[in-house]
């Protein structure tokens, strides 16, 4: 196996007290729920003494009414909800870490770019070069009114503006050249002029006149993450992206989309290593099979019958607490189309999900089953991991998604699952030096 062909490892800190995870014994014991810095500070210092890559903080910005035709399900319940700006954590946990890289999330359609450049700029700086956007559209209705739409915006239409951000966000992030400071005290010339660039950038969405009034960060600009899965978001990710979220969930699937974003990748002049995939997917480990097993079971039981509805009606923006629970997948499948949310992750669900599914099945598993679920022993997790890696053309990792809490969960896997993939020479036990781009890149 080369370096190239590492397995990298993030976890998704997005979900941590959803899905009823708050719920869970282990769960944000001995910590205030959010208020705590302390709590992730713990999670961060346990992931790098893993040597996992990245951190990731996901953003809605919305409170869905969409179950039930008002918020009293999800909020009774922390369904995804509340949903705090980590934006001011990630300074605090880059002090108290010194290689681990962190995500943030920031949308297109609802934020300016020379806003995002700016402020992606500042966090390149202050960690010190670990700094990745997750750049997404937003596909949800009630956030949509809090930025002031009254209807939100089509889903075609946020991916041609979201092409124009990223173009003017990059312009922003290359119109101070890495070589421009000076700082020449005696000659009294602090940057050079003819190394910092005008934009005059007039396009369908934005108008920015430039240069970035800052220098220039470690990365330069922000590792670029994508996570969109339907066309325009995997042509988005293609053009931009250095890395890739997905929750394929068969290893046929993940082949598919590999086979997709490559050749989407030839289009923009890019190679397939200037991409790298990672697939969500949920662990649970124990000592045996049976102990796996047992942990699953409860993790299963904790969830009430509703959970998964209310969920999906987030998801899809359909009230399922109305629906016929008897009523099948194809039933509704064209009015969620419709909604025009989720579009890529609601193909890939009916892809895989067989038509005849009813609503009632459907929501028992769709908090558990919606990604890929690896359980057992460390050896059995890591032969599976191995497997989708190589299969998959070795070009990424794995991001721990929904499913899982902390600090119990996050731990359980730094001790006992990295090990065995170190062991196999599959994942480092020493960070590349520099910065998270370097990192991602050996
Ligand atoms: C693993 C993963 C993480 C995501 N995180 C976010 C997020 O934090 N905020 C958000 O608004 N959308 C998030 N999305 C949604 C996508 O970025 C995208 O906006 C959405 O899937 C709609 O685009 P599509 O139709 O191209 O799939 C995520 C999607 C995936 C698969």
């Amino acid at each position: 196996m080369s370096e190239r062909e590492t397995i990298h490892l993030a976890a998704d800190l997005s979900f941590l007290h959803t899905d009823f995870l708050w719920r869970m014994p282990g769960s944000w014991v001995g910590y205030p729920y959010y208020s705590s810095s302390e709590f992730y500070e713990d999670i961060a210092k346990t992931a790098e003494s893993g040597r996992m890559d990245l951190l990731f903080f996901g953003d809605t910005g919305g409170t869905s009414e969409d179950f039930g035709g008002n918020h009293d399900a999800v909020v009774r319940n922390g369904v995804k909800w509340p949903r705090h700006d980590m934006t001011p954590m990630i300074p605090v946990l880059a002090r108290v870490t010194e290689q681990i890289g962190y995500a943030l999330t920031m949308s297109t359609t609802y934020h300016h770019p020379f806003h995002c450049a700016r402020t992606f700029n500042a966090l390149d700086h202050v960690t010190k070069g670990r700094i990745a956007w997750n750049a997404v559209t937003s596909a949800y209705k009630w956030e949509a009114m809090n930025w002031g739409f009254d209807v939100m915006m089509e889903h075609d239409e946020r991916y041609r503006r979201a092409q124009e951000f990223l173009d003017v966000a990059c312009r922003l992030w290359n119109s101070v050249e890495a070589d421009a400071p000076v700082l020449d005290r005696e000659a009294g010339v602090f940057l050079n002029p003819e190394k910092v660039h005008r934009l005059d950038f007039r396009g369908d969405y934005f108008n920015v006149r430039g240069p970035l009034p800052a220098l220039p960060s470690p990365q330069q600009r922000p590792l670029i993450i994508q996570a969109g899965q339907s066309g325009p978001g995997m042509d988005l990710a293609a053009r931009f992206a250095d890395l890739q979220f997905s929750t394929r969930r068969t290893i046929d699937s993940m082949k598919q989309h590999r086979a997709a974003i490559d050749e989407r990748l030839a289009k923009f002049g890019r190679e397939p290593r200037d991409l790298g995939i990672l697939w969500s997917v949920r662990i649970q480990v124990a000592e045996s099979q049976s102990e796996a097993r047992a942990k699953e079971q409860a993790f299963l039981d904790s969830i009430p019958p509703e959970g998964g509805l209310i969920e999906m009606s987030q998801w899809f923006g359909v009230d399922f607490s109305t629906a016929d629970p008897e009523m099948t997948f194809a039933d509704f499948a064209d009015q969620v189309r419709e909604t025009s949310g989720n579009l890529g992750t609601f193909e890939e669900i009916v892809k895989t999900t067989d038509p005849k599914t009813t609503v009632r099945e459907l929501g028992r598993d769709y908090l558990t089953k919606r990604i890929l679920a690896a359980e057992g022993t460390p050896k059995e997790i890591v032969d599976r991991l191995e497997e989708i890696h190589f299969e998959t053309g070795a070009n990424g990792g794995f991001i721990l998604g929904r499913g899982y809490h902390a600090s119990n969960n996050i731990r359980e896997f730094v001790d006992h699952v990295v090990p065995e993939l170190q062991r196999r020479r599959l994942s480092k036990t020493e960070y590349t030096p520099g910065t998270l781009r370097d990192n991602f890149n050996d």
